[in-house]
């Protein structure tokens, strides 16, 4: 065969692998609002840079006439690129061919994907798209699925792992996103469950729709699943290029700067008008966090879960940091079981990757409750401990106002290796707050007093000097600085110029026993 024939013969297929399942499912993907898997990966990299892999690969099943039905790339399209510049590895389900479900061929290529960033050490997205397991291949399919977990197990805490659901997302599918570092969602075209409306209702009597029980929404307001609700496809994109700019390659890098034209030692005398002094008044932490932040700018992750913690990205004279704050405008910025959870994994993903944490605290205890007991708040609020003692990487804390109990060693105290600890001038960090403190301590004092009303107050007051400050833990140097809160920002810049360089270790293991 001549060489022109043969590029012929070579291109008449790559244009068979494009069409995936053919024009007419095409249009159905895109009347129901969804991008196809190859324009997803177009809009995902960087324009020009996507390199595909097994084009041409196709699934090996005989049963049910399957021999007849092969779609080149078998319902993943797969490959590598460049995103900011970056190489970064992708797979996008393509729900045209067989429904994007997953054979064992489409596997093998997942895990050809995994394998390659393992070895070269860069992130990997998943774009998911699919009606799960291809029913034809049965236990194939499974053992597919299975192969897939395993190089995600392998694969967390070494190089970052983002999944996009973009489409269906049902049964034991599910798991591995949920095995990944960050979960996406598109509203209204992507859901997530272990088993749908029909077999809940069979099972529960409960009548749900899928947007209730497995919708964007619904895993990133009620279930925690899901880090990112977004309204469409294109949005969704964005953001995942958003969120991939805080991030190193892998375990070994730091995160890549961004140069800012924002001053370092800009300070910012509104932010004593944003804490008011009163312990009990609300407001919004994230007005503190955006104000200190480079260019003001927060990428917050996990915005409609548990609202009383408040986590994200952002940067201080270009260096991104992970943020972790106590939200007084929800709950107080109690710690519940959810806050907990949030806010450990948001910790361990930064510390696996060499972020540092700046944590913003103003905590007035965990959560009371029989909900909260019952539900294991001991074990839940124990990860939290767990996650900031194991921390190695940078860690300053800025205490802007309540600091008690366990919640104050909880929150990256120095007493968990916390590295620098700033506190305002208004700082309270006791056992808790003085009206609770005197009416424990002092109540017989009180009832014997002539004015027991005028007693309370005195002996509140007395407390307060005593405790309600921060000058009783400078004393003892579990404060490094009390700070004048206008120098915030400068603050926690020079210590995180300090502390760039920092080496910490823990002791040899085969890994620890986190409160699960
Ligand atoms: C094989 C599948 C498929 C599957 C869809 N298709 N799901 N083929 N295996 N799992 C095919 C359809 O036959 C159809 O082919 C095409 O994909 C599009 O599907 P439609 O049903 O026409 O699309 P739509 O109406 O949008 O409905 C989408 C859907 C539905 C809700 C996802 O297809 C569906 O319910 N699929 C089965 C879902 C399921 O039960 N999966 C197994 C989950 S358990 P044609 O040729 O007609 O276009 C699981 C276990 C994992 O995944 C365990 C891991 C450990």
């Amino acid at each position: 065969m001549e060489s022109k024939e043969l590029l012929e013969k070579l291109e008449e297929k790559n244009q068979k692998a494009m069409e995936g399942g053919g024009p007419d499912r095409i249009k159905k993907q895109h009347d129901s609002g969804k991008l196809t898997a190859r324009e997803r990966i177009d809009k995902l990299l960087d324009e020009g840079t996507f390199v595909e892999l097994d084009r041409f690969k196709v699934h090996r099943c005989t049963d049910f006439g399957m021999e007849n039905k092969k779609i080149l790339g078998d319902g993943v399209v797969t490959g590598y690129g460049l995103l900011h510049g970056r190489q970064v590895f992708v797979f996008a389900q393509d729900f045209t061919a067989h429904g994007g479900s997953l054979s064992l061929a489409h596997a093998e290529k997942i895990c050809k994907i995994l394998q390659h960033a393992m070895r070269v050490g860069a992130p990997v997205i998943g774009l998911n798209d699919s009606g799960g397991a291809r029913i034809q291949e049965g236990v194939m399919s499974l053992a597919g699925y299975g192969d897939i977990f395993l190089l995600n197990v392998l694969a967390s805490g070494v190089i970052p792992q983002i999944s996009a659901i973009m489409g269906p997302s049902a049964g034991g599918a599910v798991y591995s996103p949920a095995l990944t570092d960050w979960v996406f969602m598109v509203e209204n075209t992507s859901y997530m469950f272990i088993t749908g409306p029909e077999v809940v209702k069979s099972v529960t009597r409960e009548d749900v729709t899928m947007e209730e029980l497995g919708g964007a929404m619904a895993h990133s307001s009620k279930s925690g699943v899901a880090h990112f609700p977004c309204p469409n496809d294109e949005t969704c994109i964005e953001k995942i290029r958003e969120l991939m700019s805080f991030l190193p390659q892998n375990n070994m890098e730091d995160p890549p700067r961004r140069s800012t034209n924002d001053d370092p030692m800009r300070r910012e005398e509104s932010i004593c008008k944003i804490v008011p002094s009163d312990p009990n008044k609300p407001y919004d932490i994230r007005d503190v966090i955006t104000t200190c932040l480079d260019d003001n700018y927060f990428f917050e992750v996990h915005e409609h879960w548990a609202p009383s913690i408040v986590v994200g990205f952002g940067r201080f004279d270009g260096m991104p940091v992970g943020i972790v704050a106590n939200q007084p405008a929800a709950m107080a910025g109690v710690l519940d079981i959810n806050a907990s959870n949030k806010s450990a994994r948001f910790v361990r993903f930064c510390d696996c990757f060499n972020i540092p944490l700046v944590i913003f605290e103003d905590v007035p205890g965990f959560m009371p409750g029989t909900h909260q007991e019952h539900g294991g708040i001991i074990k839940h609020g124990a990860k939290l401990i767990y996650a900031f003692a194991e921390a190695t990487v940078p860690r300053v804390t800025v205490i802007t106002r309540k600091a008690y109990g366990g919640a104050y060693i909880v929150m990256s105290s120095k007493h968990l290796r916390g590295d620098i600890i700033m506190a305002y001038p208004n700082a309270e960090i006791a056992v808790m707050g003085a009206d609770g403190a005197v009416n424990i301590i002092c109540r017989s004092q009180i009832k014997k007093a002539d004015d027991p009303e005028t007693e309370r107050r005195r002996l509140i007051e007395d407390y307060r000097d005593k405790f309600s400050n921060p000058y009783n833990a400078a004393e003892h140097g579990y404060i490094d600085e009390v700070i004048d809160p206008a120098d915030t920002r400068p603050k926690i810049i020079q210590a995180l110029r300090m502390l760039s360089n920092k080496r910490d270790t823990n002791p040899p293991k085969k890994h620890g026993n986190i409160p699960l």
